[in-house]
């Protein structure tokens, strides 16, 4: 039996449709007729804190886009991030799917917050969304339901392509790849830019409805509210579930029906996350206390290892992705993160010598901090949690011993096959 804080909010619709979002959810409240700042307060009693894997509190966000909106940026414009890229990750497409008007209704929302008079959502287009999106738009076209357009864009799907400042990039019409440029500063055709996860927007059509107080009756004090956690690997029903902050793992795989097979680690966060020992499932879901273990809740992946993988060749592979994924502007991507793969790859073989292990080491600490955006950092830690998680699995591969080769970690599509 759920309690209340442990109710689903976000995934409540069992049908996409405008009729049964009302339903569930009643109307927004209308649109006021002169700009205030009674929204971005209200946000920022509930604690909001962006779901797109940085965690950031999210009136800072509106709050810088809307300084650089009177300070001469113009009208300001806002994204929906559907883009998705870890992995790993399914819960932005399964909530499209499930609830496409909340998502829009947040997009709108967030509009308000910084009186913006664009809105753009971002989805790649071979998600199984898109249809749902479109229709969806057309639903609220023909009402009249929305007090500024919305527009539905599909970039390229790769890892880089939601990052923010890619995004904007290619909305611009330039490459989806990270630029120094600040989006809430100059971003969509050089206009203040609010790019918020669709998870965020979301939560924050909830908060419009509900009310602060509300909002935080779930969660931890210091990231409130309830989150969407994508399952995989070792467990008995994968997929996505919505819980309250700071749930512990082993209740979150309860949820889905316990695990299929004994677990030797879990991934937390995603391919930029962080490994953990299985011996932590009492550990609550929040960013603190993950990140107080060394793990990371980042864009709400958990991927349950089973014994017979080998963590060593998974973090190889996912290393290999996020090394091909780079856009080979900036030092660490262009020479460190293939060289980390490769070495890696090298230590996942058994028989491998102590001096691979440190030089992985070595390599891991040279790259990090040096990317202009956050990819290879996200690569590091990867890296250097699993030397640390699977030391066992190191020692074994030296006495020329493997735990054993099932795969879990998704393979991605390559790079411009998609
Ligand atoms: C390499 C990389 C990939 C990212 N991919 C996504 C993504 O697919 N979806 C997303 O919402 N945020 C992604 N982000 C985070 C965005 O840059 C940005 O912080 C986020 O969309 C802001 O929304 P939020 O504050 O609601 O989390 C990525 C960041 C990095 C460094
Ligand atoms: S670190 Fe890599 S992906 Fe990030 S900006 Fe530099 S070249 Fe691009």
């Amino acid at each position: 039996m759920l309690t209340t804080a442990q109710r689903p909010r976000l995934l409540t619709s069992t049908e996409p449709g405008w009729h049964a979002h009302i339903r569930a959810h009643g109307p927004l409240p209308p649109w006021p007729a002169a700009p205030s700042n009674r929204l971005l307060l209200e946000v920022e009693a509930a604690g909001l804190r962006g779901r797109g894997g940085g965690w950031f509190p999210t009136a800072a966000k509106m709050r810088a886009v809307m300084t650089a909106s009177h300070n001469g940026g113009g009208p300001a414009v806002v994204v929906a991030n559907a883009m998705e890229s870890e992995p790993a990750s399914l819960k932005d497409a399964t909530l499209l799917a499930a609830s496409p008007h909340l998502v829009l209704d947040g997009l709108v929302c967030a509009a308000q917050a910084v009186w913006a008079q664009e809105a753009i959502l971002c989805l790649p287009q071979d998600n199984p969304a898109v249809p749902v999106v479109a229709s969806a738009l057309a639903e609220r076209s023909s009402r009249g339901a929305d007090p500024l357009p919305i527009r539905l864009v599909c970039p390229p799907h790769r890892y880089l392509s939601g990052e923010e400042s890619a995004l904007v990039q290619w909305l611009n019409g330039e490459e989806a790849r990270p630029s120094m440029g600040k989006p809430y500063a100059a971003g969509v055709q050089g206009r203040p830019t609010l790019v918020q996860n669709v998870e965020t927007l979301a939560q924050l059509a909830l908060i419009v409805r509900h009310g602060a107080a509300w909002f935080r009756s779930a969660g931890t004090q210091a990231a409130t509210g309830t989150t969407l956690v994508s399952v995989s690997g070792a467990v008995n029903r994968p997929g996505v579930v919505e819980i309250g902050v700071g749930t512990s793992i082993v209740e979150i795989v309860n949820r889905c029906e316990g695990v299929s097979a004994p677990v030797q680690a879990v991934l937390t966060g995603g391919y930029g996350g962080a490994w953990l020992p299985a011996a932590l499932g009492e550990l609550p879901w929040s960013p603190e206390d993950l990140a107080a273990h060394g793990g990371s809740a980042g864009a709400g992946v958990l991927v349950l290892l089973p014994g017979d993988s080998c963590g060593i060749a998974e973090t190889a592979r996912a290393v290999s992705y996020l090394a091909e994924q780079g856009a080979q502007q900036c030092g660490p991507c262009r020479f460190g993160l293939s060289a980390l793969a490769a070495h890696m790859h090298e230590i996942a073989q058994p028989a491998t010598s102590p001096f691979d292990q440190r030089g992985a080491a070595h390599l891991s600490s040279r790259i990090r901090g040096r990317g202009a955006c956050r990819l290879p950092d996200g690569a590091s830690r990867l890296a250097d949690s699993a030397l640390e998680v699977f030391a066992d699995e190191l020692s074994a591969h030296r006495r020329g011993q493997c735990s054993g080769g099932r795969q879990v970690l998704p393979t991605p599509r390559r790079k411009g096959l998609a």
